[in-house]
């Protein structure tokens, strides 16, 4: 492994931006699909992995909500989380914000009580067991009417304690963030913090509305904002973090290759960019292969690494005195 890798490895970090359903390796979408007798047009991993070939976001979104339709039972939720969560000890994510999305269960007749209690034990057993750090975004499917983000929102109160923040995601064009103002402001009142995906595929306007009308505390993906250099100066005066995801850039082509990826470009322009992994088997990897891909094909420096996981404790939403002891970690020279 290389010595860059190492030293990733070795910084505490915060990954921001993961949908846990977006962890679903091929192998074990064919297991549950055997388990479960779900009936899909692949017969091997290896069939599902050659179906990894996106031109744009709802191409991924279609085998997204097909392979989460293996998700079934308690064990099911329990299993995806704890194999997400043992990566996360094995690649120093000391802390994680996980996206999970109920509308996409709740749709097949799979309640709030069965997904929230794989995933809280899968949880508590990491925190358990080498005290990993993590908490949940539910997200609101924005291809759906406002009236399902409602009764979603309403059906998770009594799961209120495990869920820490509000997100939005699924079909970004022809959905913009006005569809899901008022939720936003119910789910406000309630005590949620706010995030949601912004300028992956939709205008750098999606960006301003989202920050101005969903009030969110971070945008998700926001790299289409360098459009708008108005925008961009907001974003860095306001050091509103952006949780940028490379190797998914890649995939379903925001940008051509990675070394058109512009996150040196942000990084320089002071924008607080974190680096994160989004759906890692769909868009090949886990978060250190979108370091070591940034690495080999931009130049990504230790320091620039450093930076990274400085931002991502900071714009995480853990408590400010284990941000503190992550940021005095942090602050040694790079090598
Ligand atoms: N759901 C899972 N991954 C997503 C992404 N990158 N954008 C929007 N919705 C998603
Ligand atoms: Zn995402």
């Amino acid at each position: 492994m290389s010595e860059f890798i190492d030293y990733v490895r070795s910084l505490p970090k915060a990954e921001l931006h993961l949908h846990i359903e977006g962890t679903l390796e091929p192998s074990m979408l064919m297991e549950l699909a055997k388990k479960h007798q779900v009936d899909l047009p692949y017969s091997t991993a290896a069939d599902v992995e050659r179906a990894y070939d996106f031109e744009d976001l709802q191409s991924f979104l279609d085998l997204y909500y097909l392979g989460a339709s293996v998700l079934i039972d308690e064990d099911d939720f329990y299993s995806l989380m704890f194999r997400y969560l043992e990566r996360c000890r094995d690649e120093g994510i000391v802390h994680t914000e996980m996206m999970f999305d109920p509308q996409t269960h709740t749709e097949r007749g799979i309640g709030f009580s069965v997904f929230m209690r794989g995933f809280g034990r899968a949880i508590e057993d990491a925190k358990g067991q080498w005290g990993q750090s993590s908490s949940l975004i539910m997200c609101f499917l924005r291809h759906l009417p406002e009236e399902s983000a409602f009764e979603t929102l309403k059906a998770a109160e009594p799961f209120k304690s495990q869920i820490m923040s509000i997100g939005l995601d699924s079909s970004e064009l022809g959905h913009p963030p006005e569809k899901f103002e008022r939720v936003y402001a119910a789910a406000s009142l309630q005590g949620y913090r706010l995030v949601a995906h912004a300028g992956e595929e939709g205008p750098p306007a999606y960006i301003v509305d989202a920050l101005d009308r969903l009030k969110v505390e971070r945008i998700d993906h926001g790299v289409r904002c360098l459009e708008d250099p108005e925008l961009v100066e907001r974003l860095v005066k306001t050091k509103t973090p952006l949780t940028v995801c490379p190797l998914s850039n890649v995939r379903l082509c925001v940008f051509e290759t990675m070394a058109d990826h512009p996150i040196r470009q942000m990084l320089k322009r002071g924008l607080n960019v974190t680096v994160n992994a989004d759906d890692p088997p769909y868009f090949g990897g886990y978060l250190l292969d979108n370091f070591e891909a940034l690495h080999r094909e931009l130049g990504l420096t230790m320091e620039d690494a450093r930076q990274l996981a400085v931002n991502s404790i900071r714009s995480s939403f853990i408590d400010e005195a284990s941000c503190a002891g992550w940021l005095d970690q942090l602050s040694v020279p790079t090598p």
